[in-house]
């Protein structure tokens, strides 16, 4: 097992798609430790798709671009391991990549074995141009084989977008994340429907193999590959807070050299990191929001975490303010039970201890996240 909890770390291509080189990842690791992405616990630094040339070598070994990256993968890896950080590179478990150059199909294990000696950390594997006659999961077993084969600790990231009832197999295969949608697009639709879509994956996601709703768009404001639309602070952080009670992992997808003080604060944010990379990874549970196969637009998710605590977060999705009461009956407490909860609003460094439950008000596309913590009824 590689990594229990969610995997964090930043990837090209929301921003950077086809347009990544050297010069971007080797300062985008610089960015990562000076800016306390590192020690927020961003260590991933992975290369997604666009990074090859079209033909492998006489040996049947991936190249990579000689323009985009002059001195190699093993430079490009000495490099981020020196920062303390772990790479990750892309490939798919068809003849071609989704962009088009070649990949691992029937050349898996030649691959791992590259990838190992190029010193990579984390795989991401993606599901463009297979043969459909072959599943998707016999080949992410196969590469799977191949990972744990190659003599190196390499994290395996599926992507099948939710196809092919990926959740149903997927933990068969040892990887641990996988895709459960299609690509998210820098805009509060697209955010709101991979969520929507999340409600049927959560009883397959958990410790060690977790739900992935793609990188995130967090302050990328419109800009860059998938920069179609943009959101305001307040979308990002709920977007933020989502993935974070949902288990998701954390990949950020903007250009971390030019962020605001507004999006690092929100990204680095510690105690909403804690609720994601809690070390129980439990499912959270969906206590408002789904009813009768329909989804409405006001969400309460809550998670137990270890040691004792629950995870609450309100969402509010509507384009109105929104009025919400979180009683103890939906939080599992009755009379009987002679307790109260404190309430530490995790966004706002502010705490409350209510006898039956909060009431507030949610301003439309925001949230509030608490971390409720147990105490003696005093009467
Ligand atoms: C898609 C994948 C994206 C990105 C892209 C690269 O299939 O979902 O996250 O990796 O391919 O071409």
């Amino acid at each position: 097992m590689v990594k229990n909890t969610p995997p964090m770390g930043w990837n090209s291509w929301n921003t950077f798609g086809w347009d990544i080189n050297e010069e971007i990842v080797l300062s985008t690791a610089d960015t990562m430790v000076k800016e306390g992405l590192l020690d927020a616990g961003y260590e991933y630094l992975v290369i997604d798709d666009c990074w090859a040339e079209d033909e492998r070598d006489r040996d049947g070994r991936l190249v990579p671009n000689r323009e985009k990256f002059p001195h190699g993968m093993k430079y490009v890896a000495d490099y981020i391991h020196s920062k303390g950080l772990k790479f990750g590179i892309y490939s798919s478990d068809g003849y071609l990549t989704c962009a088009g150059f070649p990949a691992s199909y029937q050349y898996e294990f030649i691959d791992a074995e590259t990838f190992a000696s190029w010193g990579v950390d984390f795989l991401k594997y993606d599901n463009c141009f297979k043969p459909s006659s072959i599943p998707a999961r016999l080949l992410t077993h196969r590469m799977s084989f191949a990972l744990e084969n190659c003599g190196r600790d390499i994290l395996f990231s599926s992507c099948c977008w939710g196809t092919e009832s990926v959740k149903e197999w997927i933990k068969e295969t040892g990887a641990h994340m996988w895709r459960s949608t299609g690509d998210i697009l820098d805009n509060w639709a697209s955010i709101k429907q991979i969520h929507y879509l999340q409600m049927d994956y959560q009883p397959f996601n958990g410790q060690g193999c977790f739900n992935d709703m793609d990188m995130l768009v967090v302050g990328m404001n419109g800009q860059g590959n998938v920069g179609l639309g943009g959101c305001t602070l307040t979308e990002y952080r709920t977007h933020f807070s989502l993935w974070c009670m949902l288990n998701s992992p954390l990949m950020l997808g903007c250009d971390i050299r030019n962020m605001s003080d507004d999006v690092k604060k929100i990204i680095t944010n510690k105690e909403i990191i804690a609720i994601n990379q809690d070390p129980a990874g439990r499912q959270p549970m969906l206590l408002q929001g789904f009813r009768n196969g329909v989804h409405e637009q006001f969400f309460i998710w809550a998670k137990h975490l270890e040691g004792g605590d629950l995870a609450v977060g309100v969402f509010n999705l509507l384009d109105h303010d929104e009025r919400v009461f979180v009683g103890y009956d939906a939080l599992g407490l009755d009379h009987t039970s002679d307790r109260v909860l404190k309430f530490r609003d995790v966004w706002n460094d502010r705490e409350w201890i209510y006898r039956d439950g909060i009431k507030t008000v949610v301003p439309a596309h925001d949230c509030y996240v608490w971390r409720c913590s147990l105490l003696p009824y005093e009467k």
